[in-house]
């Protein structure tokens, strides 16, 4: 365990709101800056990284991404998004994906003069196009997306290669290029092409991206131009050994040669990344509110469960945990405590399977400790069912070393 932030969390555990409602996420604004660095320090010039905010939508979180110079911009999935990230990036900072906008969402966006549009299909093609001309939009710029003949290997998460409703299918592409880029008011600019969440080997994705270049290259060869490939994001975090990471020098190695190979050093090339550039960076920490030994088994009850930490039951995923020892008084002399063995700790809500991690080998806890989970910076907060039974959301805190901020 990592002492630094073990002094972080007791400081932020002083906190009265975090006292009368204990369970809350901290973010290490270190750690999201280090993630930056190492990005900023071996891509390609034209690589350009957009911050997936769908990871993590706080408002804070945006503006402290929105001060790094290699973050081009953000990439966002609904109306809702648009306004969170209009506040931190201008609108031709924005990318919009998502596989079923609503026409609400289509004209706002529009309206709003974004970046890039991803388009999904014909019928969402033709709704961009009327939008255009009803409102005297000279052309959006937009991104066809495509669902592959082939897969990322290994994913956490399988988006497209396989039947989902991700995008146009490749068998198709090439009449829906035509018919699309025929439309009024659309300026097909190139493709969106994100396959996978969560891939920890960057040899998977680089076999990827070498099978998009060789699709590009073809459909160049038979009249279609492509200046834009947009990778979306994929770059994993390792859950089960959070020493461990993505080979981010490995992985930019291997893209510029096949930047070179494929002699592609003019096209613009989008990662549009979340998990990778936020989810180490967090922690989910809750009270342990009481410790019961029920038909032979240990149940650790916290103050908070799936609703407000979905994602390791979700992904049926356990995040790495830790626990600092608070020294509560005893209630009474007999209080039930966890000495080296293994555990499932829960939630308060009225339900079996209100778990954050399962199966977990602790070496000591009592009542009144805190139990905390890594890798929880992405997917997690806003992800979890946090209306559910209505209890108080959890608190989110952005801190370094000298600083901690409530956001
Ligand atoms: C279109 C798009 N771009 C980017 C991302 C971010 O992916 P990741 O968190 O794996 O980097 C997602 C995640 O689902 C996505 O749907």
């Amino acid at each position: 365990m990592d002492n630094r932030i073990e002094k972080i969390i007791k400081k932020v555990y002083e906190l009265k709101e975090v006292r009368e409602n204990p369970s809350f996420y901290v973010y290490d604004s270190e750690r999201i800056k280090e993630k930056i660095e190492l990005i900023e320090k071996y891509s390609l010039n034209n690589v350009k990284l957009y911050y997936s905010m769908k990871a993590n939508p706080n408002h804070s979180i945006l503006k402290f991404m929105s001060k790094f110079k290699s973050i081009n911009g953000i990439e966002i999935a609904s109306d809702g998004e648009l306004e969170i990230a209009l506040s931190s990036f201008s609108a031709d900072k924005i990318l919009f994906t998502s596989p079923g906008k609503t026409v609400k969402e289509l004209e706002k966006s529009i309206k709003s003069g974004i970046k890039y549009l991803n388009c999904e299909s014909i019928v969402e093609a033709i709704r961009i196009s009327e939008i255009c001309q009803k409102n005297n939009v000279d052309k959006v710029n937009i991104l066809l997306r495509v669902n592959p003949d082939f897969s990322v290997n290994e994913a956490g998460q399988t988006m497209a290669g396989i039947s989902t409703k991700m995008g146009i299918d490749q068998c198709e592409f090439f009449y829906a290029y035509k018919f699309i880029a025929g439309l009024k008011g659309i300026n097909v600019c190139g493709i969106h092409v994100f396959a996978a969440s969560n891939v920890l080997d960057y040899n998977n994705l680089i076999t990827y991206v070498k099978q998009v270049f060789q699709f590009v290259k073809d459909a160049e060869e038979n009249g279609v131009k492509i200046d834009t490939i947009d990778f979306g994001g994929g770059f994993g975090i390792d859950y089960d050994d959070y020493h461990n990471g993505f080979d981010v020098k490995s992985y930019f190695e291997a893209l510029d040669a096949l930047v070179n190979d494929f002699g592609f050093r003019s096209k613009e090339l989008i990662l549009e990344l979340g998990r990778y550039l936020i989810g180490e960076s967090g922690y989910y920490i809750a009270e342990i509110i009481d410790i019961k030994d029920i038909k032979g088994n240990k149940h650790m009850v916290v103050a908070g469960g799936i609703n407000h930490m979905r994602l390791p039951i979700a992904m049926e995923q356990k995040h790495p945990s830790f626990v600092i020892s608070m020294n509560a008084d005893k209630l009474y002399p007999e209080q039930p405590f966890i000495k080296e063995e293994h555990v499932d700790i829960e939630g308060p809500l009225c339900m079996s399977d209100d778990l954050i991690a399962w199966d977990e080998y602790v070496e000591k806890a009592d009542i009144g400790d805190l139990f905390v989970l890594r890798q929880s910076g992405a997917y997690c907060y806003s992800c979890s069912a946090l209306s559910f039974l209505s209890h108080t959301y959890p608190e989110e805190y952005l801190v370094s070393d000298s600083e901690i901020v409530r956001i």
